[in-house]
């Protein structure tokens, strides 16, 4: 950490598609905030950066369903999504906006330094055309029936319904969702970043020199990177965009995964002119705060991109977050399953760090995390009101009551085990506090913070003072007692406000306006230490932090989750990005009996040989030999597998599938892969098993 002379950490650009959910903020930006105001409370040069992601088919196609251009799609929720986030205090620096000119001007430049150094293989592939809208079609603009599910609403990259993968050639009846025409394949050329030649690197850059990454990111990138890397087209046919900055290439933009992480730069730029301190010296620390569906756009295909640059530095630390759930079932957007920050902010005015509290609290740091809004209630209920803001206000009352309203003083003479004690607790929760942060571990860190607060509680019992006031006039000497009690307490609140300042900023604000204390009290310097309040210093009378929450309230919340929600404007889907999905359960299909399930006849087989299919970019053809026969099979993982890649491999084959004609071959089978956010993965055994086996 000292090695470093400046922090710049990134929150994930959210798509200026639709308002954000609660998910939104306990996957990157409510962790961003937190060490961002840490690192500043450390005193230390850092600058937290962010914006809307403007570019790419999410935006397109909000932009269709609502009838209006994208422009007027980004304009409208760029300012929603930040005003959301601007409430919710996280504490950017900046929150910039890719539609912005310095961004088009940054990442046009970016692309032309690659394309000057000779690195993009330029290559002519067939692709969807709408020949009425006259546009090229990205696979979520095409839709058919799903040859799984019979979905007759399913689309060129996934079944909604039954959750496949799918490719457009698939789908049965495939339509442009633009005009209803049948899509028709035309030649088109595009620009690929050779992401293959960085593997070597990046195997030694993620997998030796990056084992202290989290263990969710370090799986997923080791995953990708023992699947190996193929060449990714850096461009796309559309008008929305950032054009591609060379002579030939009309109606084509960049991809929106080539130009977005570029817009931590261009946002840094628009911060400060002296953005290259940041992006360009070596001792910058640079820490990508994403949540997991982004994993390897900013751990593989941004740092070799940043790598083929040269100029830039690399992130040291993507502590990238799983999914938040809510009440057991997982986000969706189309249906409002989901708990959207403007609403929550309407309908609890004041308690922005209510919610904060309960996401850190509850983080999905290490894996998917359930919000349920009687959670909510009860840690609100009973650690926020119980506990911390009890302790706090009992600290208040009975210094206006018992030391007139004024610091007492410290009679250290007469300290006995039980303050000894609280005062090493002080101090040993800066240090393991500090050292969670530094490590992103933000829910024991608050931890801590609470349990720091619970044994103020306990020592305040312990200790009595009210009943120690009742002796005082047989024994006026006892008001050393009550001095030294309450003169803890309120350095133990001090400390209180410190300690929870990057959680809850504006409840440390409430703490230090009852101290009557400058700003700088808040200097994470200043924690562990009994010295923060000057004795004889009259303090101000007590507030309430926090409110109890009744049953009502959550009832409400949880109907209007149920009936679908109140929202006017709810995106129509989450679209992660156009050919890499997010990483989410498909919804488990309807029952069926044993009997149905008998029916499928699943046998072990190997693939003897494979080729790619002509005019058929996703589909490899199959030979494969199941002991008894050998079948021919076509199968979508052209994509992700070279032919090279899996001759060999061992497989599961579905055998009494009827079979089906692709592109005139016809196959009889299909095989089983396992789809992790959107890579399809061979489901096989560490063991040989002999063709033909069945699976059961
Ligand atoms: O997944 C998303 O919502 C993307 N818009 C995140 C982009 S992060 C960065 F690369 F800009
Ligand atoms: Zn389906």
């Amino acid at each position: 950490m000292t090695d470093f002379k400046r922090i710049l950490v990134t929150a994930a650009l959210p798509y200026a598609n639709g308002p954000i959910h609660i998910g939104h903020l306990a996957g990157c930006y409510i962790p961003a905030d937190i060490y961002a105001r840490y690192q500043r409370a450390q005193k230390r040069d850092i600058k937290l950066i962010g914006g809307s992601d403007e570019h790419g088919v999410p935006i397109q196609i909000r932009a269709m369903k609502e009838g209006i251009t994208p422009q007027q799609v980004v304009d409208k929720y760029h300012a929603m999504i930040k005003d959301s986030l601007e409430q919710m205090g996280i504490s950017f620096d900046i929150y910039s906006r890719t539609s912005n000119k310095v961004h088009h001007e940054t990442a046009s430049a970016f692309f032309t330094t690659l394309y000057n150094k000779g690195l993009f293989e330029e290559k002519e592939t067939e692709q969807f055309y709408d020949e009425k809208a006259k546009v090229f079609l990205a696979d979520r603009y095409i839709t058919g029936t799903c040859p799984v599910c019979g979905n007759p609403n399913a689309f060129g990259d996934q079944c909604e319904r039954c959750g496949s993968s799918l490719s457009p050639e698939q789908l049965i009846n495939p339509r442009s969702t633009l005009s209803d025409a049948v899509p028709v394949k035309r030649k088109t050329k595009h620009w690929y970043f050779p992401l293959q030649n960085y593997e070597p690197w990046l195997k030694e850059w993620v997998l030796e020199e990056h084992k202290d990454w989290k263990n969710n990111v370090y799986g997923q990138c080791k995953s990708w990177l023992d699947n190996g890397l193929q060449p990714r087209a850096m461009t796309r046919d559309s008008n929305w965009g950032i054009k591609v900055p060379l002579p030939d290439a009309e109606g084509k933009v960049l991809y929106v995964w080539f130009d977005a992480p570029i817009g931590y730069i261009s946002a840094t730029k628009e911060l400060t002119n002296d953005w290259a301190d940041y992006w360009c010296k070596e001792d910058t620390r640079l820490v990508h705060f994403i949540g997991k569906d982004n994993i390897v756009f900013h751990c593989i295909i941004f740092p070799a991109m940043l790598k083929a640059h040269g100029n830039f530095v690399l992130p040291d630390n993507v502590p990238a977050n799983e999914f938040l759930n809510i009440e057991g079932d997982k986000v969706s957007t189309s249906r409002n399953w989901a708990v959207w920050v403007h609403e929550y902010l309407k309908d609890f005015p004041g308690q922005q760090d209510v919610l904060r509290y309960v996401l850190c609290a509850n983080a999905p740091e290490t894996k998917d995390n359930d919000f349920t809004w009687k959670d909510f209630q009860e840690r609100n209920n009973s650690e926020l009101v119980a506990i911390f803001g009890n302790f706090i206000n009992r600290a208040m009352v009975l210094m206006h009551k018992l030391t007139k309203g004024k610091v007492p003083p410290l009679h250290t003479e007469l300290l006995d085990d039980h303050d000894n004690a609280l005062i090493k607790d002080i101090a040993a929760a800066k240090t393991n506090i500090e050292n969670l942060l530094e490590n992103f571990r933000f829910r024991d860190a608050l931890f801590e913070v609470i349990d720091l607060s619970r044994k103020g509680n306990k020592y305040m019992q312990d200790k009595q003072p009210w009943i120690v006031a009742r002796e005082l006039e047989q024994d006026p000497g006892k008001q050393k007692l009550i001095d030294n009690c309450l003169h803890l307490c309120l350095q133990l609140s001090a400390n209180l406000a410190i300690f929870i300042n990057p959680f809850l900023p504006g409840t440390a604000k409430k703490i230090q306006h009852m101290l009557k204390v400058v700003d700088k009290i808040l200097d994470w310097e200043n924690g562990g230490k009994l010295k923060l309040l000057s004795v004889g210093y009259s303090l101000r009378p007590p507030e309430l932090l926090f409110r109890k929450i009744e049953d009502d309230e959550i009832q409400r919340q949880v109907d209007k989750l149920r009936s679908g929600g109140n929202m006017p404007e709810k995106k129509e889907e989450e679209v992660k990005s156009e050919d890499v999905k997010s990483e989410n359960y498909a919804p488990v299909k309807p029952e069926i009996t044993y009997d149905d399930f008998a029916k499928l006849d699943l046998r072990t087989g190997v693939i003897v040989s494979a080729e790619k299919v002509e005019k058929a970019d996703k589909l490899l053809k199959l030979e494969i030999d199941l002991g008894f026969e050998k079948r021919t099979v076509v199968s979508g993982i052209a994509l992700h597998y070279t032919p090279e890649q899996i001759v060999g491999k061992q497989v599961v084959v579905v055998v009494n599938l009827a079979p089906r004609k692709m592109k005139g071959i016809t196959s009889n089978g299909m095989i089983l892969m396992a789809d992790s956010g959107g890579r399809l993965i061979f489901v096989n055994s560490e063991e040989d098993i002999p063709g033909g086996a069945g699976v059961a």
